[in-house]
């Protein structure tokens, strides 16, 4: 089974040098060079991350890979193919620029590809990314991307910044954070977070500013809460923007300070979350936005937190310090 293991990886590392190759030194992968160039990635970090291109060609990586006279035995299980209906394996990648995705010791176990659209080329049916299917190498549930990068710098600062895109954490990395990972597109696995926690004491959220992005950030709170006592805190990219839009817009430099001082407390950013979806001029949604922040505050561990935040509320509401202890202990009571 291991060395099932190693040759699948070994295909994958294959797989990655060629659309590598085809990216940088190929006419076929000039639109895409361009493409990521526009996008702020320079030839340093194309390298480092060992980016490629896909052709649009459902055979190409299959000629290479004959060529090469690789033993086709695991073809079908490698992912990097898809099985038609008279057992021809075809490419499952194609018209993408494609992302390595490494596993924890740095080997290349599965990818992502992002469709290139074209003008002539606008497919509307095709997912903006494609990924890698579960493989006997390719853990989804485990997988976290850069986390083989991101380790180094990680255990020196105790801090991991989990971003939701690969661009983003590629944004980041440009700019000098290299402590950055992103998941596969998903919420966090229970997996992922032990692996993240091994390593880390502070969890730095900082997903897109759109809708999307922050109700993610509101799940995430809850799961990590639940399955862990890493320290949290939430950068909130301003303007709905993500984290890559936000350094094209604003600059490198706004972006480090944005992650050095634009971090909050959980209990802030809840207390943000709670008021989005209400009329605080309604009375009875004032209450239900303070019972439901009560609820957050139990699980803020910091006396001095949540001493702080107990006079915001009783100020901001005119209740009285007494009642809302009183309801905070009642509801440490009422979860035991
Ligand atoms: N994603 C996915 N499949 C999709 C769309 C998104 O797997 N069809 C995952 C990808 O991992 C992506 C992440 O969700 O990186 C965040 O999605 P989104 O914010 O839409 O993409 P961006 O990372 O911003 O991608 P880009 O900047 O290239 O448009
Ligand atoms: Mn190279
Ligand atoms: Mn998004
Ligand atoms: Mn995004
Ligand atoms: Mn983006």
């Amino acid at each position: 089974a291991d060395s099932q293991q190693q040759q699948l990886i070994q295909l994958h590392e294959k797989a990655a040098e060629v659309y590598h190759h085809m990216l940088v030194n190929t006419a076929i992968g000039e639109t895409a060079l361009d493409y990521l160039h526009k996008r702020g990635l320079d030839d340093q970090l194309i390298e480092e991350f060992n980016i490629g291109f896909a052709p649009n060609q459902r055979d190409f990586l299959f000629r290479v890979f004959q060529n090469e006279s690789l033993d086709s035995a695991l073809f079908p299980e490698s992912g990097l193919f898809v099985e038609r209906e008279n057992e021809a394996l075809v490419d499952r990648f194609y018209q993408r620029i494609m992302f390595p995705i490494r596993n924890f010791q740095g080997k290349t176990v599965g990818f992502s590809g992002r469709f290139l659209a074209t003008e002539d080329l606008a497919d509307k049916d095709q997912p903006k990314y494609l990924n890698s299917p579960e493989t006997a190498v390719f853990n989804k549930r485990e997988i976290l991307f850069n986390f083989d990068k991101a380790r180094g710098a990680l255990r020196k600062s105790g801090t991991v910044y989990l971003f939701e895109g690969f661009m983003d954490v590629l944004a980041a990395y440009r700019t000098g954070v290299t402590n950055g990972i992103a998941s596969m597109g998903t919420s966090l696995t229970n997996e992922q977070i032990s692996s993240i926690t091994r390593l880390a004491q502070e969890l730095v959220l900082c997903y897109d500013g759109d809708q999307a992005g922050i109700e993610a950030t509101n799940r995430a709170i809850g799961h990590l809460q639940e399955t862990s006592r890493i320290g949290l805190s939430v950068v909130s990219v301003p303007e709905k923007l993500d984290p890559d839009e936000y350094v094209k817009k604003h600059g490198q430099e706004a972006f480090v300070n944005l992650l050095e001082h634009g971090k909050e407390t959980v209990f802030s950013f809840k207390m943000r979350y709670r008021r989005m979806n209400k009329n605080m001029a309604n009375e009875k949604e004032q209450v239900e936005y303070v019972q439901e922040l009560l609820h957050d505050l139990l699980n803020v561990d910091s006396l001095i937190e949540q001493d702080r935040y107990l006079t915001q509320l009783s100020t901001e509401f005119q209740i009285s310090r007494e009642t809302l202890q009183q309801q905070l202990r009642d509801l440490k009571r009422q979860r035991r």
